[in-house]
């Protein structure tokens, strides 16, 4: 698939950032970034813990990153790991996306075998985002 030009920057980020991943135990560096409605790229990558079930996944740092810095609108988000398999992003960081996009925002991911990167929305990765709206 042919990216658009405006997401080259979001797409190029991502890869640098999986560069930085702290992934020690795994042996798998993902890199992560989101583009904000006002045309900034934050991004982010995964940091592992000895106490595993802290790590944090690359996806979640890109948005905790940017929301922290002030941008709350996001246009698309892309994800990049050095692995045959496309990474998808997991369910929990689909989960936080939610919280700032519709369900048509962008999500691209990288076929590193193929260096070929696939468009998908958030709604097809993740069909029913948690929401609630309590009674009163
Ligand atoms: N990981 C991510 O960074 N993003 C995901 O969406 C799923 C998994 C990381 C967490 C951990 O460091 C490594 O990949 C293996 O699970």
């Amino acid at each position: 698939m042919a990216i658009v030009k405006q997401y080259k920057g979001l797409l190029e980020a991502a890869l640098a950032a999986a560069e930085t991943a702290h992934a020690p135990y795994s042996n798998f560096h993902v890199g992560a970034s989101v583009l904000s409605s006002e045309g900034e790229i934050f991004s982010g990558a995964n940091v592992e813990s000895a106490s595993y079930s802290l790590t944090l996944c690359a996806e979640r740092v890109a948005i905790f990153k940017a929301v922290t810095s002030g941008h709350k609108k996001f246009t698309a988000l892309a994800v990049t790991a050095d692995d045959k398999k496309i990474p998808f992003p997991c369910g929990a960081c689909l989960q936080v996306y939610s919280e700032f996009v519709n369900l048509n925002a962008p999500i691209f991911v990288r076929e590193a075998s193929k260096k070929k990167w696939h468009q998908f929305t958030l709604g097809q990765l993740l069909t029913k985002p948690f929401s609630f709206k309590k009674n009163k």
